[in-house]
């Protein structure tokens, strides 16, 4: 069965001076999570946002966090983005961790855990760990900057992630992340994506509803079989 469509725009987009107002003008766009991207400054060549700021969001907002950690250690603060009020927490499995270990910690907070990988990644690195994760993340640019596009090759991965989820009677969401727009969500949804996080294609437009609207149709055109 098909899975339902999740639009997450990604804060990394969002006008800072004016938090609050960014995150009410997604909820009336209708989204279903709220993505935000934490980054060290190690695994990636950009720093971004700490636990406080998932808290602010947590304060403001309902809508589910899913929260993307792009850190060298994520088993070390792991426990901290949860009690900051992750919803979903998602790790890359080229971090420094031993990552059986860090998502374990995770669904041991009763927090949903997803496993993130790199563009240049093969799926088959992921091997078992499949079986115990709820969102598998198939970076769609290399991680650390917003406003990249679309690496087009990553959705022959999402068409492995489908047939094995398939063959092994599994349930993970597919999330793809990264130059997400009105051209590359079509594609991405029906190689099997479900979860769609967008940063400037939402945040970058004066009107996130039309936006959201707009990036729902496209994706509906296609599981019409359009
Ligand atoms: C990249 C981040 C993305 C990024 C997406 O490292 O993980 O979430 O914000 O930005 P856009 O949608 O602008 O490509
Ligand atoms: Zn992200």
């Amino acid at each position: 069965m098909k899975k339902p469509l999740k639009i997450a725009p990604s804060m990394l987009a969002c006008n800072l001076a004016q938090i609050e107002n960014e995150v009410r003008r997604v909820e009336a766009a209708g989204v279903d999570y709220i993505h935000v991207d934490i980054m060290d400054g190690h695994f990636v060549p950009n720093l971004s946002f700490g636990p406080e700021f998932v808290a602010t969001l947590k304060r403001i907002t309902k809508v589910p966090l899913d929260v993307h950690l792009m850190i060298q250690q994520p088993d070390r603060y792991a426990r901290t983005f949860i009690e900051a009020g992750a919803d979903i927490l998602t790790v890359h499995l080229e971090a420094y961790h031993d990552v059986r270990r860090t998502l374990e910690i995770i669904r041991g907070m009763g927090c949903k855990c997803g496993l993130s990988i790199n563009p240049m990644t093969l799926f088959q690195n992921c091997g078992s760990i499949l079986k115990k994760i709820d969102l598998l993340l198939c970076m769609t640019v290399n991680p650390g900057f917003g406003g990249q596009p679309f690496i087009v090759e990553v959705l022959d991965k999402i068409r492995q992630a489908v047939a094995y989820r398939e063959q092994h009677g599994l349930d993970f969401d597919i999330e793809v992340d990264g130059g997400l727009t009105t051209d590359t969500i079509g594609p991405s949804v029906a190689a099997g994506a479900n979860v769609i996080v967008a940063g400037t294609s939402i945040f970058g437009k004066a009107d996130a509803t039309a936006a959201v609207k707009e990036l729902r149709a496209r994706a509906a055109e296609v599981s019409a079989g359009g």
